[in-house]
């Protein structure tokens, strides 16, 4: 049988990973800036994550959400910590796709309303309500298309209040990245995220963070809203919260009300996804993750502002991007084949940088010295 094939593979094949490198099945060693899409968050392989997936193994895998799973709640009062959300409610279940589709059906229970406004450039995931509120119409199938998701500029604080002000008792809710991820890293502006609250609050509208990929600790906070000073009433996370053991879940205000069967999955909260989240968080704590990303983020947005070749260098914490000029736009496959170096994209120009948060600032200095190399060796 065939791989059904919709994705555009590097001709690599990875057997080993540890830490911010992988290895090909050559013994080839990279070092990994992609993170795997910002999945690894606290290492590759790392030991701690290892143990305790390998011992809940031993002890049950999975059952389904028709008993008590304590490890849940362990895993929602860890959150809490972390996190700063105490006072909220744990949904989980197994991709960032479901979370953002589990927050907009809630945030249409919630407020008994049907629109719901997106962003342009804005990435959502690929299930029907998160894909047609995703501002990429070659992914859209026709049976997801609806009326319900209206599109603003991201960053235009005019255009909300003008929408909120003429649709705002049909508006459900807004869902919005605090950092664009696969848009090719836009920040959104702190007053911007200040004006979402604004217009939630008086339209009866639920704010919706995608944190996704800008999520669990990667901008320099555990959530990227978090420089906004606003709380959102939803936010969904996925990638960095298994470290890549598949999970995902969304945080909710204690004003939106549970009701029994409003949501459910299946696989959603098993015993060994919670043991991997469990695992993700006690890292990020002890080891202090989410202020090294902000630290060594710093550091690097600085060191690549410094290389006259690139443009527009942007981003918080470990999660960066750049504008690659047309005469350098070969430059993530020179990286990658030539000076083993894993980055990601967004296109046509944007290079990604998504590293674990455990990366070293050796590491980070061996990624820069390698990017010089290429740069130069392209520009000879
Ligand atoms: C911001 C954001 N939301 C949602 C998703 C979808 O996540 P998943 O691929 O786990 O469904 C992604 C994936 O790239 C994302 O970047």
């Amino acid at each position: 049988m065939s791989l059904f094939d919709v994705y555009p593979l590097n001709n690599i094949t990875i057997t080993k990973a540890k830490g911010s490198y992988v290895w090909d099945e050559n013994g080839m060693q990279y070092l990994d800036m992609y993170g795997g899409h910002a999945v690894i968050s606290i290492g590759h392989t790392h030991p701690h994550w290892v143990k305790r997936i390998e011992d809940q193994l031993e002890k049950i895998a999975f059952y389904s959400n028709s008993i008590i799973i304590p490890i849940q709640k362990e895993l929602a009062d860890k959150l809490g910590k972390v996190s700063g959300k105490n006072d909220y409610q744990l949904f989980l279940c197994n991709s960032g796709a479901e979370a953002n589709e589990n927050a907009l059906k809630l945030a249409s229970f919630h407020t008994g309303k049907k629109k719901i406004i997106a962003f342009s450039k804005g990435f959502h995931g690929r299930t029907s309500l998160a894909v047609a509120a995703t501002d990429n119409q070659s992914i859209v199938a026709p049976v997801n298309e609806t009326d319900n998701v209206i599109f603003l500029p991201f960053n235009d604080v005019g255009a909300l209040e003008e929408c909120f002000s003429k649709n705002g008792n049909t508006i459900a809710g807004v869902i919005v990245e605090g950092i664009q991820g696969v848009g090719g890293i836009n920040v959104a502006s702190d007053v911007f995220l200040q004006s979402i609250r604004t217009m939630c609050d008086k339209h009866n509208a639920v704010y919706i963070a995608d944190s996704v990929q800008c999520g669990y600790g990667r901008s320099g906070k555990f959530f990227s809203h978090d420089y906004a000073a606003v709380n959102a009433d939803i936010y969904t996370m996925a990638k960095g919260m298994g470290n890549g053991f598949p999970i995902g879940g969304i945080l909710i205000s204690p004003h939106i009300k549970p009701k029994y069967g409003m949501l459910g999955t299946t696989f959603g909260g098993n015993h060994l996804a919670c043991a991997a989240a469990l695992a993700v968080l006690e890292v990020i704590e002890q080891d202090k993750l989410i202020e090294s990303a902000n630290e060594l983020g710093t550091y690097l947005i600085n060191r690549l502002i410094a290389i006259e070749s690139i443009q527009n260098v942007r981003g918080k914490g470990l999660m960066i991007g750049f504008d690659v000029p047309n005469d350098l736009k070969d430059l993530k496959k020179k990286l990658l084949f030539e000076y083993k170096v894993f980055t990601g994209e967004s296109k046509p120009n944007v290079i990604r940088l998504l590293p674990s948060l455990s990366i070293s600032k050796e590491q980070i200095d061996k990624f820069l010295e390698r990017l010089s190399l290429a740069i130069k060796e392209i520009n000879a």
